[in-house]
Formats: structure tokens, C-alpha cells, sequence
């Protein structure tokens, strides 16, 4: 199927998951290979010779991703850190990078503790303010990278302002959208140039499987990014390739219960007495709700609340039960995290402090499971605050 027209769930299950042609298998196959046979020397079959170049199980998750996302091509890669550093690679010693001061803290840790050894720059900038983002562009900069909502603290950047702002300076925007998914966000529609997912997350759902993605809008960042792929070699699997199929197939079913649970557990949260303070895009106290609204046709299922301090974060997350205590996000369980001490450790103390992680905070992904238990849950190991 190759018509852009068809619908979002459609294209999730039919862009790149066409009936295998030999038996007509309604399965993608997982090309299991590293190279292949040629007929002939300098004839290798359909242009495939090794799969650090190419496989034809990733090159179908790359035309269904490049669909969900409104881009031309996409690239994966073995992790959304691998597709971060990709999107670096096309740079050069002295080039620049804007990006969200409040960023997923393996970002600020591959930028400041070893691509700074290879001569890039990096400025951190509350990208929220449209202002500053721009006094932050200069002559070398390449890229304002941009992540919305951000990990943990939901707050959002205006894609489309952003892009114009950047566009008028002959910068490109990469925009991280995985705590969206393009089930509620399309970063491209909005003026984006890139689109950047730790795939490991909603788009393959399961929790099962780590990689990452970079979608394009033009043939170059396609090229270059190929190019990447078979010089860098950090590639996504075959096998990792066909469980993002398998799951973006139920990614609009899977997103819709998402945003519905994830509503009615910030409601929950945002009645709670104990808790300080409840961060979601979806709640009409988000200082951005009316922009969420705008550029975003979900809230989604991430979660954010002040417990109070370290410790009562650790006695409520000794408590849960239904939610599994672990990093990540964007599964079909609902994962419960602590910032500070998990995702955001690498920032060190003063980072962490500069953006306002406390030690109180605790971030949920809400799962599809019954609300009712997820709610039941959270009840009875807040209570043990
Ligand atoms: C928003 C966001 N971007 C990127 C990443 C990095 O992805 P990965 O863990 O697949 O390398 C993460 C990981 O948690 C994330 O939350």
C-alpha cells in the first residue's frame, strides 16, 4: 500500500507490511542474514549484499515509520541513543546544537561527556521560550533540537514557532517525539526537519525491544543517514526491525487507551492531597494546556508529581504492585520511575537542579491495563506516605 492518503491505522498496519510476494505470507519475514548470495560478481539480487547496509525487514519498518511520521524516508537505529548520535554524526568539529535544557538525560550525557571531545558545541536553552531559543541560534549552529513534551517535567516547546524562528537562521529542528508518538504529534506537519524516536518506547509498545528511529523530510538526510548506517554500523536487527512492525500495527488502538487512562490517572493524581504538585499537558492548571491542545491531538499517557521528597518517593514506590518500578516508558504496563535517581542521574546533582528535577518526583507511564487497578494501585502506595 502506498497511497499517503489512506488512513493513520491503516497505514500502521499496511505501509511496509505487505503480504510477502513468494508465499504470500501476511507476516513480514525476519530477514535472519547477514549477507547475500549474488548471482553474478557486481549483481547482487534487488540491490541487497549485507545487512549493516541493508535489510529488507528493517527497510520496511523504514517506509512504515517515514508514513506514520509525514516523511520522505526514515533510518533506524539500535537504540534511540544510536539514532541521537546518528543525527550528530552529520555534523562537523566546530558545529553547534541548541537544544531543550529538559531533555532525557542520556542526550545532555552523549553531548557533554563525548561528542564535546569531538569539537561540537552544545547550548541548553529552555526551549519553551521562544525568545531565548532564538538569542541561542548563532552562525555555526545546525540543528535546535527539541523535545516536547519533555522527559519528565511535560513542559512544551511550539514546534511551529520554533521551526520558523530556526528556518529564517538556515538551522534545522529535530524534534524528539516519542513521548507522543505521530498518533498525536506530527512534528513535520508543524515545520520540523527531522523527527527523532527512541522507538524502544510507544512505537513498539511491548517493552520488548530497543531502537530508534530518525524520520526525513529530504532525500539528502536519507543519503547521509544510509550513509551513516553502514559506515557507524549501529543499525537496528532484523528481529528488532520486525517487533516495531508487529507492534506499530495496534499503535493507534494501544495510543487511544493511553490517552483515555492517562487522563483519568492525572484527574486521580491532581485530587491527591499528599502529592505537592501533578504535572500532564491534559490538565487545565498546565501552564501550556491551551498550546497542547494546539499541537498535540492527545495528552498521552506520561505523567509527572511532586511526592515531596526522596524518601516519600521511596516509600510509595516500595508500595506499587500493578506498576512495574523500572526505567522507560510507553509499554503496555504501566511503568513507575524516579527520575532523579533513573533517567536523569547522568545530569548530576546541580543539572538536575537547574531544570527543577527534585528528588520528589516521580513520573508514570500509564499502561492499558484496567484504570480501575492502575488507580487502585497508586492509591494504596500513596497512602504509605
Ligand atoms: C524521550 C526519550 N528520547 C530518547 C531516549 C533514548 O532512547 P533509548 O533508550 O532507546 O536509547 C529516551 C530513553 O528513555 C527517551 O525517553
Amino acid at each position: 500500500m502506498k497511497k499517503k492518503s489512506a488512513g493513520f491505522s491503516t497505514r500502521c498496519i499496511h505501509v511496509g507490511q505487505e503480504p510477502e510476494k513468494l508465499t504470500g505470507s501476511v507476516g513480514v519475514p525476519i530477514y535472519a542474514t547477514s549477507t547475500y548470495a549474488q548471482d553474478e560478481l557486481g549483481k547482487p539480487r534487488l540491490g541487497y549484499e549485507y545487512s549493516r547496509v541493508s535489510n529488507p525487514t528493517r527497510d520496511r519498518l523504514e517506509r512504515n515509520l517515514a508514513s506514520l511520521e509525514g516523511g520522505i524516508d526514515s533510518k533506524v537505529f539500535a537504540s534511540g541513543m544510536a539514532a541521537v548520535s546518528a543525527m550528530c554524526s552529520l555534523l562537523k568539529r566546530g558545529d553547534h546544537i541548541v537544544c531543550s535544557s529538559n531533555v532525557y538525560g542520556g542526550v545532555p550525557r552523549l553531548f557533554n561527556q563525548v561528542l564535546v571531545n569531538f569539537g561540537l558545541e552544545f547550548t541548553y536553552v529552555d526551549t519553551s521560550n521562544l525568545k531565548a531559543t532564538e538569542r541561542a541560534i548563532r552562525k555555526n549552529t545546525r540543528y535546535v533540537y527539541v523535545e516536547t513534551p519533555t522527559n519528565p517535567l511535560m513542559t512544551l516547546s511550539d514546534i511551529a514557532a520554533i521551526s520558523k524562528i530556526a528556518h529564517k537562521k538556515n538551522v534545522e529542528v529535530v524534534v524528539d517525539n516519542t513521548f507522543m508518538s505521530p498518533y498525536f504529534q506530527k512534528p513535520i506537519e508543524l515545520g520540523a526537519d527531522m523527527v527523532l524516536h527512541s522507538t524502544t518506547k510507544f512505537l513498539n509498545g511491548h517493552s520488548d525491544g530497543l531502537g530508534g528511529v530518525l524520520v526525513c523530510t529530504t532525500k539528502e538526510q536519507a543519503e547521509k543517514l544510509a550513509f551513516i548506517q553502514k559506515s557507524v554500523g549501529a543499525i537496528m536487527s532484523p528481529f528488532e526491525s520486525w517487533l516495531i512492525l508487529r507492534g506499530v500495527k495496534t499503535l493507534a488502538l494501544r495510543m487511544k487507551q493511553h490517552d483515555e487512562s492517562g487522563r483519568i490517572v492525572a484527574d486521580f493524581l491532581s485530587k491527591q492531597k499528599k502529592l505537592k504538585k501533578v504535572f500532564y499537558p491534559g490538565l487545565p492548571s498546565h501552564p501550556q494546556h491551551e498550546l497542547a491542545k494546539q499541537q498535540m491531538t492527545g495528552f498521552g499517557a506520561l505523567i509527572t508529581f511532586e511526592t515531596g521528597s526522596l524518601e516519600n518517593a521511596k516509600k510509595m514506590l516500595k508500595r506499587v504492585r500493578v506498576c512495574t518500578l523500572g526505567e522507560s516508558l510507553g509499554g503496555v504496563e504501566t511503568l513507575i520511575s524516579h527520575p532523579a535517581t533513573m533517567t536523569h542521574a547522568a545530569l548530576g546533582e546541580k543539572g538536575r537542579a537547574a531544570i527543577g528535577i527534585t528528588d520528589g518526583l516521580v513520573r508514570i507511564s500509564v499502561g492499558v491495563e484496567d484504570v480501575e487497578d492502575i488507580i487502585a494501585d497508586l492509591e494504596q502506595a500513596i497512602s504509605a506516605i
